[in-house]
């Protein structure tokens, strides 16, 4: 299958949706970002439904709205942090995909992130520094296997990443 669709990955905080919204304005394609489908679909925000169902539960919907995604064209996804952690996920989305990760330092993830509450794995945590660092470090192998190729965010304007993440992927598509 042909590659007719920009699929950006990476931790929270590296700047997926807004650069993918970007993207999409430039390529003339829709964006999609997965938690919002995900929200559409459960009809409730990401950390209520960590809170009521659990995490295992989240991963099931994200695997299905990506499934569903990926079968679309034309489209700049959005993927949420963990999406790459199922090995069915890379798949369907690098079927369709050329797959761009997005990377920072764990201090720059932190500044950017803050104390949201809205990202349930980091809500709670009285170390989130730690919990970054953690988290990423088991994650990275699978970041790198999922992408084509990786942007690192740190001291670049959103438009300065969003012009390397366009530049390469319409080379990709030549
Ligand atoms: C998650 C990242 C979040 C969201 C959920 C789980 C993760 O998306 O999907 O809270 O496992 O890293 P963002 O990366 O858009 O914050």
């Amino acid at each position: 299958m042909s590659v007719h669709n920009l699929v950006l990955i990476g931790f929270m905080g590296t700047g997926k949706s807004s650069v993918g919204r970007l993207c999409a304005r430039q390529l003339g394609y829709r964006f999609r970002d997965s938690d919002v489908e995900i929200e559409r679909r459960t009809g409730c925000s990401i950390a209520q439904f960590f809170a009521d169902h659990g995490e295992a539960a989240f991963r099931q919907i994200e695997c299905a709205v990506i499934a569903e995604l990926a079968r679309g064209s034309g489209q700049v996804i959005a993927t949420g942090g963990g999406a790459v952690l199922l090995e069915e996920n890379v798949h369907a989305l690098r079927a369709t995909g050329f797959v761009v990760l997005l990377t920072a330092t764990p201090e720059v993830i932190w500044q950017r992130v803050g104390r949201s509450h809205k990202r349930p794995l980091l809500a709670g945590t009285p170390d989130p520094l730690t919990r970054i660092r953690e988290l990423l470090a088991t994650r990275e192998p699978c970041y790198a296997r999922a992408a084509d190729l990786q942007v690192d965010t740190c001291g670049l304007t959103r438009e300065a990443v969003v012009e390397r993440v366009l530049a390469a992927y319409r080379e990709h598509r030549k």
